[in-house]
């Protein structure tokens, strides 16, 4: 996609690091911005700081792992600005430990934010993307944990390994029914955001392991990248429809090859323990 001014973007996760730093790049370019966040507060902020610029900019509080508010927040925005064209399902939390210590709690929370809201976003607004017959693109947020795999790390690493399918396999059905709207799988490595936080969003009470430092995974360095990077690489992403944008790839592509050699070595994958 070339043409950005006067059309609408729907990013979720959007009042705080990565999804903010897109929704601010998408507003840069004259987008009109749908910001959806389960986060009142921040999420408020985010809008007021966008329509500050001159950018139409929505506030939608919203719960990604239920499917009727993401239905709710596709109404809001369509109410609003009309078709949506470019939808980031960004939103995600993460926990770490051993994943018979995990309870079944701590799995359906990191899944029914990382998995199912991105199934929620593509169930509520694709189908009204295609109706439109206008161009469009769909950005998911897996990450480096999406591609490879490491110690303590089970419930997140699976949410996003199925996001990475999920999205090829959206890419695969778009080409054949909607070529007009593109894929791109955005994978970050280790972004300065607020997800060692995640627990604050967390409904209910919290599982008795605490919030992981999710952003502590980086190999060989421990220097997190400003969220503003990633938004630059998933706005690059969208102009060249590039469907992999692989944040900081020298760094984390031989944790990546070492597992898919394996695989195809058909033999064990060597042990991996991010710090
Ligand atoms: N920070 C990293 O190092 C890193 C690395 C790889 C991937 N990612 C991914 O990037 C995405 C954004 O995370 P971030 O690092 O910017 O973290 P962040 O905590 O700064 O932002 C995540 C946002 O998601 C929101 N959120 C949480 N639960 C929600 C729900 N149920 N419904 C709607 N919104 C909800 C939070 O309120 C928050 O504003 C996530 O999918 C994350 O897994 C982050």
């Amino acid at each position: 996609m070339q043409e950005f001014e006067g059309r609408t973007a729907v990013v979720t996760g959007a009042a705080s690091g990565i999804g903010n730093a897109i929704a601010r790049r998408l507003a840069a370019a004259g987008m009109s911005i749908v910001l959806a966040d389960i986060e009142s507060g921040p999420l408020g902020a985010a809008a007021a700081e966008i329509a500050a610029s001159g950018v139409p900019a929505l506030a939608v509080v919203t719960d990604v792992s239920d499917a009727g508010s993401v239905d709710a927040l596709a109404a809001a925005a369509r109410d609003a600005f009309g078709p949506v064209h470019v939808l980031v399902n960004n939103a995600g939390v993460g926990n770490r430990g051993r994943a018979w210590e995990l309870s079944v709690d701590d799995w359906r929370w990191v899944h029914g934010v990382c998995f199912w809201g991105v199934v929620h976003g593509i169930a509520s607004f694709v189908p009204g993307m295609i109706a439109s017959s206008e161009e469009g693109h769909i950005v998911n947020t897996s990450s480096m944990m999406g591609l490879g795999t490491a110690a303590e790390g089970g419930p997140y690493q699976s949410a996003k390994h199925a996001v990475t399918a999920l999205t090829e396999t959206l890419a695969f059905d778009l080409a054949e029914v909607a070529p007009q709207i593109k894929a791109t799988l955005l994978c970050p490595g280790y972004v300065d955001t607020r997800i060692a936080d995640s627990a604050r969003n967390r409904p209910g009470a919290p599982g008795p392991l605490p919030a992981a430092n999710i952003a502590a995974a980086q190999p060989g360095s421990a220097v997190p990248v400003p969220p503003e990077g990633i938004a630059e690489l998933a706005f690059d992403a969208i102009v060249r429809e590039r469907f992999y944008a692989l944040a900081d790839w020298d760094i984390w592509r031989p944790l990546v090859a070492s597992r898919f050699d394996a695989i195809l070595d058909a033999d064990s994958p060597a042990p991996v323990r991010l710090p």
